[in-house]
């Protein structure tokens, strides 16, 4: 090796520590259990709650567009932490916080002080998805830290709401470093899980300020949806994502948004694009749609990561280490 291979060697390696800090299990010496205690507590949780995939992987999603992957999103407004991301007006009925509290606990007893909420975070997200399959569904690297700030008021401008427009997904998604690709693959998340009503209210009731429906939205699902989501609703009623299909992770949310049954406006905007509605078309089987999610979640996965000494391994995941 003479000096220009390893200038290129050292710009090669510090690329690679550039694109993401992580590694595959990266606790393998730090805490060999770590990751099969994510795993066995999630599974665990997830025998007795056929929820517990879209409600942890909605956190981690949450988590990572607001100040990064951080675990931020698990933090309690407490003291210094006035008014944190997991009361903004967005986070309406995000759940699965004790699960992840339980697995935290667990592994204290084991490795204090070690393994970041940000990591169990995105490993317990995989776990509670990949439990019926009992397997892997995607990769998951680990070394991330965890943030000390959460503010509610971060959520706005870093979330979309459900009645984005396409321009508005695809610039909020390229400010967090994720491509159209990512936006469709990761839009399919809601293959699984529930909404309030709240969300599609407008779509189906004012759509454009005169008490009409949204023209793009199948006629028939329209009126069904107007039957579980009366106006005004209460607020307890929550409606499938993807009808009949809610409780498995599949392919079928690309299926009904091409029959244009997606549930927010937000999803069928993915159809107004040519390039995102050719993606849509690419993503309809099943083992397409898991190896591109897989690909967009180790990317979501590494948004404005915490990694080497900044932040903190927080004890207790709702609160700061003092
Ligand atoms: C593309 C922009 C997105 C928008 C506008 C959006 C919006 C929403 C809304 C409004 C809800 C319903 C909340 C409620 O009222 O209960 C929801 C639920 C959900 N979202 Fe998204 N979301 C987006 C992207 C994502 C991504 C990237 C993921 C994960 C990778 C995700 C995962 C979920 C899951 C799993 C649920 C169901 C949660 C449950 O059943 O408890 N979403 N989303
Ligand atoms: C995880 O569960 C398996 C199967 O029940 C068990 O054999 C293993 O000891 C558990 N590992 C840990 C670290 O809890
Ligand atoms: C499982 O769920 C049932 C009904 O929701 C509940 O009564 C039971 O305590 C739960 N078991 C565990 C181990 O969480
Ligand atoms: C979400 O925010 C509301 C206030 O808008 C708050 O009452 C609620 O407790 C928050 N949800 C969670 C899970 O923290
Ligand atoms: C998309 O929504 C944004 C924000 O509401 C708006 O400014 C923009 O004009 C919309 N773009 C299109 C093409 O409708
Ligand atoms: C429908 O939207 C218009 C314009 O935003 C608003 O003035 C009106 O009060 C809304 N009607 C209902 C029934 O919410």
């Amino acid at each position: 090796m003479n000096k220009f291979h390893i200038v290129i060697l050292l710009v090669f390696v510090l690329g690679v520590l550039r694109a993401s800090g992580l590694s595959e299990n990266f606790y393998k010496d730090s805490c060999r259990q770590a990751e099969t205690l994510v795993r066995n507590i999630t599974w665990s949780r997830a025998q007795n709650d056929s929820r517990l995939g879209a409600k942890i992987l909605r956190l981690h999603y949450h988590d990572c567009f607001v100040r990064g992957c951080d675990a931020s999103i698990l933090l309690d407004t407490a003291g210094t932490n006035a008014a944190a991301e997991k009361d903004a007006r967005p986070n309406l009925s995000l759940l699965g916080f004790e699960v992840i509290d339980e697995i935290k606990s667990e592994i204290e007893k084991v490795c204090p002080q070690v393994v970041s909420c940000s990591d169990i975070l995105a490993l317990a997200a995989r776990d509670a998805v990949s439990f019926p399959f009992k397997k892997k569904m995607w990769e998951v690297l680990t070394g991330r830290r965890d943030g000390t700030i959460s503010l509610s008021s971060e959520v706005t401008g870093n979330l979309p709401g459900a009645s984005s427009n396409f321009t508005t997904l695809k610039n909020i998604f390229a400010a967090k470093g994720l491509n159209v690709n990512d936006l469709v693959a990761l839009s399919g998340a809601h293959t699984i899980g529930v909404s309030h009503c709240g969300p599609i209210t407008r779509r189906l009731y004012n759509f454009t300020g005169n008490g009409d429906t949204d023209p793009s939205l199948d006629e028939s699902y329209a009126a069904t949806l107007k039957t579980q989501c009366p106006n005004p609703a209460s607020a307890a009623i929550t409606v499938e994502m993807d009808p009949q299909s809610s409780e498995s992770f599949d392919a079928h949310y690309f299926t009904a948004l091409k029959q244009h049954k997606g549930l927010f406006q937000s999803d069928a905007s993915l159809l107004t694009d040519p390039a995102s509605a050719k993606i849509v078309d690419s993503l309809l089987k099943p083992d397409s749609f898991f190896s591109e999610f897989g690909k967009s979640m180790k990317n979501m996965g590494q948004i404005e990561l915490l990694t080497g000494s900044a932040g903190e391994i927080r004890t207790n995941c709702r609160v700061v280490n003092a």
